[in-house]
């Protein structure tokens, strides 16, 4: 397949910059927030509320793909065995030993920022804490990957290269994508190997990487809302993501502090 992919502009940067600023102080606010006992519901509402006091908007609300309805929350709340897309809910109300992943999606002047990271409420059993460390860490070995000249498929062959000495699982339905003046385009970035897909990356590249990290198995079900994916063993998942943009002399977490 022939991929067009576009490079911003100067100017496109500068805002994309913004954005991705606005998308990580959110997530640190939202890291002051998230304790025992409130809904993954409230965590939707706060971030929506911060969203728009800081003159941005939530992409997730109303987002449409095919073959579900538009998204009906302004984030993605994937609590434990949920693998992504969780939809933010009253009643779901978070206790110690929980782990939960915020993914948030902002709209600032046309240009889109995302990224996640997955909270640990009150005390977490080691085997949990110690899966986050791996998927934070699976995503820090593919951004070092990530840089003029390279063949993005080296980004999943890190990542797996890594993963391979747990006896966890990356999930393959899913992959990073670019991002920009759209919420999800072109580039798709594995976090596998894929030997077929060959392209070198290029200052002005703006895409994520969000590798998807399973206890288990890496196999999922969709739930009947047609968004929600979990583990089909039942153990956690956990999923650590950031907006990168490639420059001439490496890379930029576009939203990281
Ligand atoms: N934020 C997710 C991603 O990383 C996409 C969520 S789409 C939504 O690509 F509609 F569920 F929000
Ligand atoms: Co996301
Ligand atoms: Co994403």
């Amino acid at each position: 397949m022939k991929q067009t992919i576009s490079l911003l502009s100067p100017s496109a940067t500068i805002t994309m910059r913004r954005a991705g600023k606005l998308c990580a102080i959110l997530l640190l606010h939202l890291n002051n927030f998230i304790k025992e006992s409130i809904s993954t519901l409230d965590i939707n509402y706060e971030s929506e509320k911060w969203t728009s006091i800081n003159g941005a908007s939530s992409a997730p609300l109303n987002y449409s793909i095919e073959g579900a309805p538009p998204f009906p929350r302004s984030l993605c709340s994937s609590r434990n065995a949920i693998v992504c897309h969780g939809i933010p809910c009253i009643s779901e109300i978070l206790k110690s030993g929980d782990i939960v992943n915020i993914d948030i999606t902002i709209k600032y002047r046309n240009f889109h920022s995302d990224c996640s990271r997955t909270f640990s409420i009150g005390s977490v059993l080691y085997k949990h804490n110690h899966l986050l460390y791996v998927a934070k860490k699976s995503l820090k070995l593919g951004i070092l990957e990530a840089n003029p000249g390279v063949n993005i498929c080296n980004i999943g062959t890190a990542i797996a290269n890594y993963i391979e000495r747990f006896k966890y699982s990356i999930v393959k339905d899913f992959v990073g994508h670019g991002i920009g003046i759209s919420f999800h385009m072109l580039p798709f970035v594995y976090h596998y190997p894929n030997k077929n897909y060959k392209l070198l990356l290029k200052p002005g590249m703006a895409f994520t990487i969000e590798p998807m990290i399973n206890l288990g198995k890496e196999n999922i079900i969709q739930l009947s809302n047609k968004w929600t994916f979990k583990t089909k063993d039942q153990e956690f998942s956990a999923q650590y993501e950031h907006s990168l943009l490639i420059t001439t002399s490496g890379v930029e977490i576009l939203t990281s502090i």
